[in-house]
């Protein structure tokens, strides 16, 4: 999977739902013949760089280039994903570059209410799109992780892109924007730092430059 743009993103004629089960990721991840990228994240490396280092977990980490990223920066980092597969690509990827030793890997199903590891200096979610009925409640979760003093970065992609053409449009509806994010933090327990839609250019599947646009919501704990 890139860590660019999700041009293959999923599923137009399965259930919803089944898109955040552990058997759609696994699957998703086998099939796929792309090769690991080792980028990070772009909106993540420009958020975070220059914050202290410190504990930090990545959700709905896929096979984990922020985490590595993280880890050689200086944090203790841990990826969380549904897929079994994409974390065990993730802990590979970390020993090859030597940094297992600062990272650590789990499954676990946050959309489906499994308990995200708390008390961190940093949360990221980079890309993950849950279905409405269930955003307040995944996100609730992925900003509870979130240490009092603490940073949580929320990264999607933005309603916008819709008219783009890259998005699937039958999955248009679980883009998001900053307002929805910020929905989820309780008023006076967060100092809002970002909340924007912010743009950058890629390369779609005909090879046109166009300009996309990310979701970007940094936020610190009170
Ligand atoms: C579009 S990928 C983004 C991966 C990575 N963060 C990146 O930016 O490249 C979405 C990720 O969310 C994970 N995911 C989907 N449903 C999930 C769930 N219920 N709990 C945890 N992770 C989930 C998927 O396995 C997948 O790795």
């Amino acid at each position: 999977m890139s860590h660019h743009d999700h041009t293959a993103d999923p599923a137009k004629d399965d259930d919803e739902m089944d898109m955040f089960t552990q058997q759609f990721w696994d699957e998703r991840y086998a099939g796929s013949t792309r090769v690991w990228s080792g980028k990070p994240n772009q909106r993540l490396v420009e958020q975070v760089t220059g914050l202290a280092a410190g504990r930090a977990l990545d959700v709905g980490c896929g096979e984990g280039a922020d985490v590595v990223w993280l880890a050689q920066q200086g944090w203790l980092a841990a990826g969380i994903d549904v897929s079994q597969m994409a974390i065990e690509r993730g802990a590979e990827h970390a020993a090859e570059l030597g940094v297992a030793d600062r990272t650590t890997w789990a499954r676990v199903d946050v959309l489906g209410g499994e308990p995200v590891p708390g008390g961190m200096d940093l949360v990221t979610a980079s890309f993950l799109h849950p279905p409405l009925a269930l955003f307040a409640q995944t996100f609730g979760a992925i900003a509870g992780a979130v240490r009092s003093g603490g940073t949580l970065l929320v990264v999607g992609h933005h309603p916008a892109d819709a008219s783009t053409g890259l998005r699937n449009p039958a999955l248009a509806h679980l883009l998001f924007a900053p307002e929805q994010v910020v929905a989820c933090l309780p008023a006076g327990a967060w100092e809002v730092v970002v909340a924007e839609g912010q743009t950058r250019e890629t390369t779609n599947a005909d090879g046109d430059t166009i300009t996309i646009t990310d979701t970007v919501v940094r936020a610190v704990r009170h």
